[in-house]
Parts: C-alpha cells; sequence; structure tokens
C-alpha cells in the first residue's frame, strides 16, 4: 500500500472544510494513518514548496500556508499518491472538475484548499518533513477486507 502527505490549508480550515473534505477521503476507503492540526512555520514552508522559489506567487505562497492552522494528514491506500491527486482536481476551482475537491468548494486562483504529494517520492519527503515516526500509527481498519479484494493474494 501507498502513503502520501495531504494539507488542508488554511482556507479549508477557516472555511470550516476540513471535516467534510478529511470525510471524502475516508469515505473512498483511505486509511488515516496520521493526523494533527498545526501552525506552519516559515521555514517548514520555505523548504515545502522550495520548487517555487523565486516565482512571483511564492511569497504570497508562504504567507497564505503560514497565516493560520492547517490539518496535516496522511493516507494510505493503493495508488493513494495519485488517487488523492484526482479528487483534488485541478490546482485552482475555476478549472477544476466539479466532483473534485477544489472542483466543488474553490472559486480562487490562489487559495485552493488541499494540498497532495505529487510523486510517491515527495510523499516519503512530505511525510518526513512533517510527521515523527512515532506519529504514524500502525493499525488495520476492521473494515479493509471489505474495501479490497484480498483473495486471489493481490490487492484488487
Ligand atoms: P499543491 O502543491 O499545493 O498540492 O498544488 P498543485 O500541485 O496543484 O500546484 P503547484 O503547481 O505545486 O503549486 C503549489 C501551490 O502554489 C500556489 N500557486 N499559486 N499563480 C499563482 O498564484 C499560484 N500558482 C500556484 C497554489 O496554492 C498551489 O497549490
Ligand atoms: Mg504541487
Amino acid at each position: 500500500m501507498q502513503r502520501t502527505l495531504v494539507m488542508l490549508k488554511p482556507d479549508a480550515v477557516h472555511r470550516g472544510l476540513a471535516g467534510r473534505i478529511l470525510a471524502r477521503f475516508e469515505a473512498k476507503g483511505l486509511k488515516i494513518v496520521a493526523l494533527k492540526m498545526a501552525m506552519m512555520d516559515r521555514e517548514t514552508a520555505r523548504r515545502h514548496y522550495a520548487r517555487h522559489k523565486g516565482k512571483d506567487f511564492y511569497e504570497p505562497l508562504i504567507r497564505f500556508v503560514t497565516s493560520a492552522p492547517v490539518v496535516f494528514v496522511v493516507l494510505e491506500g493503493k495508488g493513494a499518491v495519485a488517487l488523492v491527486r484526482k479528487m483534488m482536481g485541478a490546482t485552482f476551482g475555476p478549472e477544476a472538475e466539479p466532483g473534485t475537491i477544489r472542483g466543488d468548494f474553490g472559486v480562487s486562483n490562489r487559495f485552493n484548499l488541499v494540498h497532495g504529494s505529487d510523486s510517491p517520492e515527495a510523499a516519503e519527503k512530505e511525510i518526513n518533513l512533517f510527521f515523527r515516526p512515532d506519529e504514524l500509527l500502525d493499525w488495520q481498519p476492521v473494515a479493509l477486507p471489505w474495501t479490497y479484494d484480498f483473495s486471489t493474494g493481490d490487492v484488487v
């Protein structure tokens, strides 16, 4: 099973959408491995978004993600990285398809509610950036045998 890092951004928290967004991932069948609400400090934000340094939206982005609490979540499931990105939708609400999180809940070309790792390598880095190893909980949902078919030895 694959893990991915999701961050519910300050706009999701301020707009009271954090629970509804998290509920979509839960309902899809993704397992919550870790969860916490925190303020992101500027140094961590700069590391997390280092690849955008120098772009015109970089400073506003750092201010935005450090301006209010965020919710960090580690989710686990088959193909979780791509699945979460698909559920998030295109980067900004006006272009995101209805039925996606950004498509259903956002209208801005800057505030976009949710972050999801864009590759398994990024997921590993981001999980280690925001969580200590002991915060990643080892547990087995009772519904797991009804979430995937394990009967043939594969996860289907
Ligand atoms: P994220 O990293 O947050 O999951 O979003 P993403 O992959 O869909 O988008 P990415 O290109 O990685 O951009 C990271 C975040 O930067 C902000 N952004 N603002 N033109 C702009 O004002 C602009 N472009 C990007 C967004 O918050 C975006 O999610
Ligand atoms: Mg990105």
